[in-house]
């Protein structure tokens, strides 16, 4: 039997008020600015973050934005109203430059204590070099050492500008300061797609449908897999994989951030090329099928085709849980990548609960559309893709575990009971790119992918509470 969750407390035992608004309900976003930085003069840095704290958005403040955003819609308003969410986090580095004792963070968390860039080999990025001297091919920016980010969200560029303007003066950072305290790495912009692509990522599919449900928090959860305790995603809470935690470190949660390009014109060419051969099916109807079954969701419930109606329900889009005994990748293939970051019946089935490895993710696209002249070429000629978040209280059990363990582990998941090796996650998996199960009549078929996602840079970082950020990091001189 599979570990049922125990149930939280009750719901007032989260401090809405101090947890970081992105963790638990997701900054509301048309676009959003993740602004990283080194701290350079850590005594001025601690007495402007003083200034800079009030401005932090907090899960309380999300809900009432949310709530303005539907009211405002209720009135058959299309307008977007005027809204910004500010979130701070810090990575292992600059909590060792800023001179606080993270030592209940890295001890139990080898990922965070390295940084992703000397994680990046484990994680299977491409570069050169061995640990400790590997070096990812990634953007130069990240190659640097990352103190801090700040993430800015709002209802279009005007608006997070101007917040971001205000931040760098509180900094020091502003035009004409020569007194900063902080030092620009580089700041990324992400949007929103366009039209009736919003919400979709780049390849095509929609995203942000799978987020785990919050037992004492997420009152009528759609269908979907099991509740999880508030502890998988904030520290000091049923369910935090460690069991007593200072004071500042309660009400926080991990951020691993993960910049990856997607090379959209090669995905479709890909499916273009080789669509699945099923009878009476048109190429198109075959490459369209090959999309969804190497994303998975909703195949397990449409298994041959990908059915737009049924992937846009609420009420019936997660409600999956692949039922490995039964379909030996007739349904969905071992290695799509929903059941490869979220295996449900595969594991659960075998009594192995996959709570610690559920994550929040808040990601948002970025970069253009593709363009008439890539569509025509084939090729990717402008870069976009995924500013991948997610929040949980452990990288080890989160992020790095479903990247190194599952996408790019060929096994699994069932890897020796089944009839053929599931591959790599078609999407994330890094090494020997290849997947079965990709043609429901002939699921031994592999087929081998080129790569479609593209690290560029990334870093994990602890988003800590209110009281955390006030009492332990800030201080007033
Ligand atoms: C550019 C890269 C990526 C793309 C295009 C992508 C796309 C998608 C899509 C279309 C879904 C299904 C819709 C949904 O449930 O929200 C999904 C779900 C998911 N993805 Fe990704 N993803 C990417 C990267 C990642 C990474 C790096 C991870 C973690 C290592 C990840 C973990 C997940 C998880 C946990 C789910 C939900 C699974 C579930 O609850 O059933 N994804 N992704």
């Amino acid at each position: 039997m599979s570990q049922e969750p125990i149930p939280l407390p009750a719901p007032t035992d989260l401090d809405l008020n101090n947890i970081q608004g992105d963790i638990l309900s997701g900054l509301p976003k048309k676009t959003q600015t993740y602004f990283f930085f080194q701290i350079t003069d850590v005594k001025l840095f601690r007495s402007q973050l003083v200034k800079f704290i009030p401005l932090v958005k907090t899960v309380a403040g999300v809900l009432k934005d949310r709530k303005a955003i539907e009211d405002h819609k209720r009135k058959g308003d299309k307008t977007l109203i005027t809204m910004v969410g500010v979130n701070i986090a810090f990575s292992h580095k600059g909590f060792v430059t800023i001179g606080i004792d993270d030592s209940t963070l890295t001890s139990t968390e080898p990922n965070f204590l390295l940084g992703q860039k000397e994680d990046a080999k484990n994680l299977g990025d491409k570069g050169t070099g061995d640990i400790p001297n590997f070096v990812p091919d990634w953007e130069p920016a990240f190659l640097q050492d990352i103190h801090a980010v700040i993430l800015i969200s709002g209802d279009s560029h005007g608006t997070v500008d101007k917040k971001l303007r205000q931040i760098k003066e509180i900094f020091g950072l502003a035009p004409g300061n020569h007194k900063p305290s902080i030092k620009e790495v580089i700041a990324v912009v992400g949007d929103v797609r366009p039209g009736n692509q919003s919400a979709h990522e780049h390849f095509g599919f929609l995203d942000g449908i799978s987020n785990p449900s919050v037992i004492g928090f997420d009152k009528n959860p759609n269908p979907g897999p099991k509740q999880v305790r508030a502890g998988v995603l904030v520290t000091g809470h049923d369910g935090d994989p460690v069991p007593t935690r200072p004071a500042w470190a309660v009400d926080g949660s991990y951020l691993a951030f993960r910049y990856l390009f997607q090379k959209v014109p090669e995905f479709n060419k890909f499916l273009k090329d080789h669509p699945v051969p099923v009878p009476g099916f048109t190429p198109e109807q075959g490459s369209e099928l090959l999309g969804a079954r190497l994303v998975g969701a909703p195949i397990d419930l449409a298994p041959f085709e990908d059915d737009a109606a049924l992937a846009a329900d609420p009420k019936r889009n997660n409600n999956f849980r692949f039922q490995a005994e039964r379909d030996f990748q007739k349904i969905c293939p071992f290695a799509a990548h929903v059941r490869k970051t979220l295996p449900r019946a595969d594991l659960e089935d075998l009594g192995i609960s996959i709570e610690k490895n559920r994550i929040a993710r808040r990601g948002v696209q970025f970069g253009p559309e593709v363009t008439k002249q890539e569509k025509e070429t084939q090729e990717t000629a402008h870069a976009r893709g995924l500013l991948f978040a997610c929040y949980s209280t452990s990288i080890k059990n989160g992020f790095a575990f479903i990247q190194e363990s599952w996408a790019n582990n060929p096994t699994f998941p069932i890897g020796e009971k089944a009839l053929e090796v599931p591959g790599l996650d078609p999407l994330i998996g890094q090494g020997m790119r290849k997947l079965s199960g990709t043609d429901p009549n002939n699921p031994g078929v592999e087929l081998t992918l080129p790569d479609f996602v593209v690290p560029r840079g990334g870093e994990y970082f602890f988003s800590p509470s209110l009281k955390g950020l006030k009492e332990a990091l800030a201080s007033a001189v």
